[in-house]
């Protein structure tokens, strides 16, 4: 094999991420307060679970530094990005100390950072962890949650951001 070729393993994963690209899915950024330090990251593996009691879900990389402080927190909120908010997705979707500076936000009233724009949040506690691979699998009770009257999600499908259209059948 040369340097510059791939081994078979590493072109079944660039494979399995591409086919999982097809499936399209809104943005979320999941944030907490440490210590009063605004903290989050950007998240797409999330999904509605229950309705009673209520419960959502969402996947934290194994290698997220993030991730680790929001769980010793015990709550976080969950805000659903709108249309116009690409850059929060791209700023909170890396590593970073400064990931909050320049974004405008307030206190939910569970205490975690409510990104002023976003489409929607939700506050949760956290209510079980399991494991994922190299996620894990992280369930919130939600305690509070909201939505703008208008607006519209950022999508992310196959490596990009888009903007949905909305057609009637
Ligand atoms: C569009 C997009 C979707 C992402 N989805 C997830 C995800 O579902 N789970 C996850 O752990 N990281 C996801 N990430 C990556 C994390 O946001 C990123 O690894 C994290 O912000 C790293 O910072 P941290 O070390 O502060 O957690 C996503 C990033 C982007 C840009």
């Amino acid at each position: 094999m040369t340097g510059q070729s791939k081994s078979p393993a590493d072109a079944d994963i660039e494979r399995f991420r591409d086919v999982l690209g097809r499936f399209c899915s809104g943005i979320v950024v999941v944030t907490a307060l440490d210590k009063g330090r605004p903290i989050g990251f950007t998240c797409q593996s999330f999904a509605s679970l229950s309705l009673d009691p209520r419960l959502i879900m969402l996947s934290p990389g194994r290698t997220s530094t993030t991730w680790p402080s929001i769980r010793n927190i015990g709550s976080f909120c969950v805000n659903v990005l709108a249309e116009d908010q690409a850059d929060v997705s791209a700023r909170f979707g890396r590593p970073g100390k400064d990931k909050f500076e320049g974004v405008r936000w307030v206190q939910s009233p569970g205490g975690a950072p409510l990104i002023l724009g976003s489409l929607a949040w939700i506050d949760c506690q956290l209510w079980a962890e399991h494991d994922g691979g190299d996620h894990t699998i992280a369930l919130g009770q939600v305690t509070n949650f909201d939505a703008a009257t208008s607006g519209s999600p950022v999508v992310f499908f196959r490596g990009s951001y888009a903007a949905l259209t909305l057609s009637t059948f």
